[in-house]
């Protein structure tokens, strides 16, 4: 980081501050989007359970792991393993962590676009202005794709340019318990449908012969997806990061917090699918609950529309403004990754690299945003595969060339008496053992 000030990396302001960043960047569509109909098209309540198996036995240690990287070295994914060890290999870990956060970035700002679009759209829906309400609902439209792309791209940028925590904590401590607050009233509504309780069952009642190699592949993906591992961006977060700060404890929250966002989702959406389908509303792939990009953007204006009035409508509204903001604030974590490595790297200032990284992201968005099946290529390359991969490769580091031991140590500086504590015993097996053989078991079999 030669020649850089502490004001060009940046920290975090508050204890609070690292928490509500991270959170807010698992906290997303990977909740809201991707985990619901994944769950309701892959196997229902098996996929819920393997999901929550992934997340607290392979995600919970590697999220543990990746904060303490970034903290102990206080540099961008690249600079942190060349920082921490002499072998020439990890950097490369690191760089391919930059290169998923740019694919991923690259289409994820386009879904996000759909979720912007659609608070508008609740509005010309309720004012009967039905062409402007069609226009902004065709996700197949690329000209409409790019456009709300490009301002969510433009918003992210703005945000990155002026450092990591002022508008991120904020955004953050406000969008989180309203977004709960809204998930939970239209929960309600939704179960006291009939109809709906065929959703439920799916939802909540196992059935154990749905799993199989695939589902466990696609829960372990969506783990690493929606709690941001696997690519660096906690190591860069992490680097942020007080030496005050209790590692276990932020991450178990960040964890929770984005596993109960995503519970509850799942719990309004899966039987709010069923609902929709009893009332014979067309969704995705003729009425079907085939796997689609944008099915879950079909069933909940379909519901919102369905309560009517301006009920529906405010409902309607404040929800996907609240999603454009769980969006957005994944959206900087996934630029923040490769900004910070230009700023690290190349020695460039914050504002001058978060524009060029944005803009180059920018120009892969568009092109997504014409042809959206890229979307799903790209989501199993670079996240379904790539992010496992890098969490692996992040659990041999620690486990066999930094060591747990040190890792323990670091995490020893927010956490006095951690060495006695049930944590440090169980936390290293995780690292070493269990968690690279499940991912790597997972990786093989999907290819197999
Ligand atoms: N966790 C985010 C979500 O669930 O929407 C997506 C994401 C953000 C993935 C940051 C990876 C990442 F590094």
């Amino acid at each position: 980081m030669a020649g850089l000030t502490t004001t060009e990396r940046g920290s975090w302001n508050s204890k609070l501050g690292f928490i509500l960043a991270a959170a807010g960047s698992a906290v997303g569509l990977g909740n809201i989007w991707a985990f619901p109909t994944k769950v309701a098209t892959e196997g229902g309540a098996a996929y819920l359970l393997i999901y929550l198996l992934c997340t607290f036995a392979i995600g919970f240690p590697v999220m543990a792991a990746e904060i303490t990287i970034g903290r102990r070295s206080g540099k961008n994914p690249v600079g942190a393993f060349r920082d921490i060890s002499t072998n020439k290999f990890f950097p490369l870990v690191g760089l391919w962590g930059v290169i998923c956060g740019v694919m991923i970035l690259s289409f994820y700002t386009v879904i996000a676009g759909w979720a912007f679009g659609f608070a508008f759209e609740e509005i010309f829906y309720f004012f009967g202005w039905g062409g402007a309400a069609d226009w902004l609902t065709d996700t197949g439209n690329g000209f409409k794709n790019a456009i709300i792309a490009t301002v969510f791209m433009l918003g992210t940028i703005k945000i990155i340019t002026g450092g990591v925590s002022d508008g991120i904590e904020r955004a953050t401590k406000a969008m989180m318990p309203l977004l709960i607050t809204i998930i939970v009233v239209m929960i309600v509504y939704v179960l006291l449908q009939p109809g709906s309780a065929e959703g439920v069952s799916v939802y909540l009642l196992p059935d154990f012969s749905k799993i199989n190699a695939n589902l466990i592949f696609s829960a372990m993906g969506q783990a690493f997806f929606s709690l941001s591992l696997g690519m660096g961006a906690l190591i860069t977060y992490g680097s942020y990061l007080n030496k005050k700060e209790n590692i276990p404890q932020a991450a178990a929250f960040v964890t929770l917090a984005d596993v109960g966002i995503a519970f509850l989702a799942g719990l309004l959406i899966v039987p709010a699918m069923y609902l929709a389908q009893s009332q014979g509303i067309n969704i995705s792939a003729g009425g079907s609950l085939a796997s689609s990009t944008d099915l879950v953007f079909q069933i909940l204006p379909a519901l919102f529309h369905t309560i009517g009035g301006g009920v529906g409508m405010l409902l309607g509204v404040t929800f996907f403004l609240l999603l454009s903001i769980a969006a957005l604030t994944s959206t900087i974590s996934l630029l923040e990754v490769p900004v910070s490595y230009v700023i690290d790297e190349f020695e460039v200032k914050r504002k001058k690299a978060a524009w060029s990284v944005g803009l180059s992201i920018l120009v892969v968005s568009v092109f997504v945003s014409y042809f959206p099946v890229l979307i799903g290529w790209f989501d199993y390359l670079f996240s379904s595969i790539g992010l496992p991969l890098g969490g692996f490769l992040i659990c041999i580091f620690v486990g066999y060339f930094w060591k747990t031991e040190n890792a323990i140590n670091e995490m020893e500086y927010g956490y006095a008496g951690i060495k006695q504590t049930l944590f440090s015993k169980v936390w290293p097996v995780f690292i070493k053992y269990i968690c690279p053989a499940a991912i790597l078991y997972n990786l093989i079999t999907n290819f197999i």
